[in-house]
């Protein structure tokens, strides 16, 4: 799902490359795309480079070990974030003075989906795609954002649209989590309440479309 959201022609920065499957997937399926795998970690930059020369493309993928999107090459027009927590990949396109040259940010969140759509928004960058999968029980989003101003949008929920199959489950199932938290949270957390009940609120108006 990742690499569909990838454009052809780009020059991208793979950010926590980790094992390099969605570059090496993306070198052999794209057409005309110039790589950059990194990661703030060697072990998982050692185990990229091994999955690199395993798929015979030694040299046509580069890696660098780097924090981030830090001085990147004026050429890179691309940003790929995927498999991390919302607030880290928060974190990192907060660092606005990196990003000059960047056309396309491509994010995969594990979590905080709201605050990563507020980040692109405040970064100057607006939300182009949005699909939700799910694989073994797990629901994973993708975003891709282009240079722009956000339209209004409510950051809840994007631009997912209540009328398909993986956002029902995800949201129905978010709505069954919530709902047993709420049941065993204690009292004294009156703000997380609060945020719950509003969160479930807002999924039932959305999921009322559907009806
Ligand atoms: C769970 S893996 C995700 C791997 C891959 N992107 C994917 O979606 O399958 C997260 C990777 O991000 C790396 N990482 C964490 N913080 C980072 C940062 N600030 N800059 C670069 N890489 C980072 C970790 O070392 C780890 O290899």
């Amino acid at each position: 799902m990742v690499a569909s959201f990838v454009p052809d022609n780009s020059y991208l920065i793979d950010v926590g490359c980790d094992h390099a499957f969605l570059d090496i997937y993306l070198y052999n399926n794209l057409k005309n795309i110039k790589i950059l795998a990194t990661d703030i970690n060697e072990n998982p930059l050692k185990i990229a480079e091994e999955n690199i020369n395993k798929y015979g493309l030694k040299g046509k993928i580069k890696l660098k070990l780097q924090d981030g999107i830090k001085n990147l090459d004026k050429e890179i027009d691309t940003i790929v974030i995927a498999g991390m927590g919302g607030i880290l990949i928060s974190d990192i396109l907060s660092q606005k003075e990196y990003l000059e040259n960047i056309k396309t940010i491509i994010v995969s969140p594990n979590n905080d989906f709201e605050i990563v759509r507020k980040t692109l928004s405040k970064i100057g960058f607006m939300i182009q795609k949005e699909a939700l999968i799910t694989e073994n029980k797990i629901t994973y989003l993708v975003i891709r954002a282009k240079r722009g101003k956000q339209k209004r949008i409510n950051y809840f929920f994007g631009t997912l649209k209540a009328n398909n199959l993986e956002v029902i489950y995800y949201y129905t199932k978010l709505l069954q989590t919530n709902t047993k938290i709420l049941k065993k949270l204690p009292k004294k957390y009156v703000f997380k309440k609060w945020k719950l009940k509003n969160q479930n609120r807002r999924i039932k108006n959305f999921l009322k479309k559907i009806d």
